[in-house]
């Protein structure tokens, strides 16, 4: 995140609902030494015409978080339900009105020297107010790093494990440093992997085609989504491959994907452009669907909407629960 927060921004910390100056972890810490944590982002976004902040597929970030910090064996007890409960709690105690970044984050706590884990482990979910990540109204520029795309048998990269951003942060200071908006990383076989911090699409020859999972990306939910979209709204050919990287120098459009950086265009690579160097018609078409979808003005992909106040697409985690007061 790059925008300083609030100190007075309500968090969930050590079982409590508490102002973030007041959510504090001691030096020691094993997951600060050691980067075993496991983190999550899920977004919100505030829609006018329904005064409503809508939280995009909580459920889904839950419960891949759950399942990543069983990567580290770190146990996060309450259900993904209850976790949906206190996130929108959260939107409420801060009255946020805006679109919000909320950031779950599990980790071992144990305070000493040593790498080996124990059991002792701790979460937070803090939520802020957050605008655009990248700023891509007229399409980005992303260079091919020289950093390699950390390899599953190494830090699994689809585990949004707090040391594998190190990969991410080198990456990505290097293509701030050679004027570039964002990084695109290779893994070792040489194959596009991914953004530093979000999924990648090209549009070859009327096909949509996202790198394999097996190819150490993060199984990003907004691919997810982009990929529902594509298929069911414009029905298009989605297909998952290995991608070379001569390909995105010479494929018809290239966008990013991820809960930060929504749908990104990518309109130059390498200081080659993408065809014109201007935003493509799909890139275009399917930007402009994500944006409804997750405003909820489009009645099919309600389903993917949580409302933090008065909205009748938040039932089950709007309720009061008692193990979280
Ligand atoms: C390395 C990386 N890849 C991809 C993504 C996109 O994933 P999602 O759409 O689930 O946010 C992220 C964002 O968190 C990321 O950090």
């Amino acid at each position: 995140m790059k925008a300083e927060v609030d100190p007075k921004v309500i968090v969930y910390f050590n079982g409590e609902y508490v102002p973030l100056a007041e959510a504090r972890v001691g030096i020691l810490t094993h997951a600060l030494h050691y980067g075993t944590g496991v983190f999550e982002g899920v977004r919100a976004h505030w829609d006018d015409d329904s005064e409503e902040l809508y939280v995009l597929r909580p459920r889904e970030h839950f419960e891949r978080w759950k399942q990543n910090c069983g990567i580290l064996r770190i146990e996060v007890p309450p259900s993904s339900e209850e976790l949906c409960a206190i996130t929108t709690e959260l939107m409420r105690r801060n009255g946020f009105h805006c679109n919000v970044y909320v950031r779950p984050v599990a980790y071992k706590s144990a305070e000493r020297i040593g790498v080996a884990t124990d059991d002792q482990n701790a979460f937070a979910i803090i939520a802020v107010p957050f605008g655009e990540y990248l700023h891509g109204e007229k399409g980005l520029h992303a260079g091919v790093s020289s950093w390699r795309r950390v390899e599953d048998n190494a830090i699994p990269a689809r585990g949004k494990i707090c040391g594998a951003y190190v990969n991410s942060a080198l990456a990505t200071d290097d293509a701030r440093r050679c004027g570039f908006d964002e990084a695109i990383l290779l893994n070792e076989s040489g194959h596009v992997a991914e953004g530093a911090t979000c999924n990648l699409f090209m549009v070859r020859k009327g096909k949509l085609i996202s790198p394999a999972v097996t190819d150490n990306v993060l199984e990003g939910i907004t691919r997810d989504s982009v990929m529902e979209l594509a298929r069911r709204e414009l029905g298009l050919d989605v297909v998952e491959r290995s991608i070379d990287r001569s390909e995105v120098y010479c494929c018809d459009e290239l966008f990013f994907t991820g809960t930060a950086v929504g749908l990104a265009p990518v309109v130059r690579v390498d200081y080659r452009p993408v065809q014109e160097g201007t935003i493509g018609p799909l890139t275009k078409r399917l930007s402009q669907l994500y944006f409804d979808a997750t405003r909820g003005h489009l009645a099919a992909y309600r389903k993917w909407l949580l409302g933090a106040y008065h909205s009748a697409h938040a039932p089950e985690a709007n309720k009061p629960i008692q193990s979280v007061a």
